[in-house]
């Protein structure tokens, strides 16, 4: 079988991967933070479980991206730079920001993270650096420039909203409270809606199948466990803002 071939599978697998994992959250909360419970069998740090998840992310797509035909054009580097921005700080600043002293995350869920944010990045970096082929001239196209601005955007979003939970607690706790500020005023789950700006922006800039796998499997992993989220406030806190929706503000 040839690369193109594999990729190309695995793309695919990717984007179908979505559907079954909004499917299967419906039904069953991934068990991690508040959602964590028993029978889930051996459990590792919530710090470590984030850092060895999302260092794929990271170290694969590096070594992918270099190992690429094009990784010297200036729109792959681009792109490489805004992908590379969000994962140094998900995988080795973020996991020192959380406060999660004595928080666990079964073993099993940080391995499938690690199989899953391994592939990704192996198809998006090869898509980026190899089978895709940007002109410098991609860098003005209309797509590229809305796609890079949602990321941005989403990005500011997602940070924004983490920093503000992450400032709830003081260190050592390891409780919830009600977060208020910031897009919190329309939606319970700002830093997910972030998350997913940036990576249905990455799927626009890169105009890929790739690109768009990633962004089909995010929104696929995240609006559940938004609705979640949404669902366990307004269970704990009886006085949880009536009109506060769990993602999408006004709508859902
Ligand atoms: N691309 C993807 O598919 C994907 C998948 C998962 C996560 N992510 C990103 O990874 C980041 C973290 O995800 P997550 O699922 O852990 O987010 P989360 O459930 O919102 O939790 C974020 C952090 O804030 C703490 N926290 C949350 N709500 C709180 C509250 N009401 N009071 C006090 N502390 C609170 C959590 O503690 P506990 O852990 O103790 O609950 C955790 O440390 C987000 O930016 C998310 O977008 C991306």
């Amino acid at each position: 079988m040839t690369e193109p071939v594999v990729h190309s599978a695995l793309v695919w697998a990717v984007l179908l991967l979505g559907p079954v994992t909004a499917g299967l959250l419906l039904v069953i909360s991934a068990p991690y933070g508040r959602h964590g419970r028993a029978g889930w069998g051996p459990t590792i740090s919530a710090r470590l479980a984030w850092i060895a998840m999302e260092s794929p992310s990271v170290l694969v797509f590096l070594v992918v991206y270099w190992l690429g035909d094009h990784r010297a054009a200036p729109t792959a580097v681009v792109l490489f730079a805004l992908w590379q921005v969000h994962y140094v700080h998900r995988t080795f600043i973020y996991p020192f920001r959380i406060r999660s002293a004595g928080k666990r995350t079964p073993l099993v869920i940080a391995l499938l993270a690690f199989v899953f944010t391994f592939v990704n990045a192996y198809i998006n970096a090869r898509w980026v650096a190899h089978f895709g082929s940007y002109e410098t001239g991609w860098l003005s196209d209309p797509r590229f420039l809305l796609g890079s601005l949602l990321f941005v955007l989403g990005m500011v979003v997602n940070l924004q909203s983490d920093t503000i939970l992450l400032r709830l607690r003081k260190p050592g706790q390891t409780g919830y409270q009600v977060p208020m500020g910031g897009l919190y005023r329309w939606v319970s789950c700002p830093n997910y809606l972030g998350e997913i700006l940036e990576w249905v922006g990455w799927a626009i800039a890169t105009w890929s199948l790739p690109g768009l796998a990633f962004a089909v499997y995010t929104v696929c992993n995240l609006a559940p466990r938004a609705r979640t989220h949404h669902l366990w406030y307004r269970e704990k806190f009886p006085e949880y803002p009536q009109e506060r929706k769990a993602l999408i503000p006004f709508v859902f």
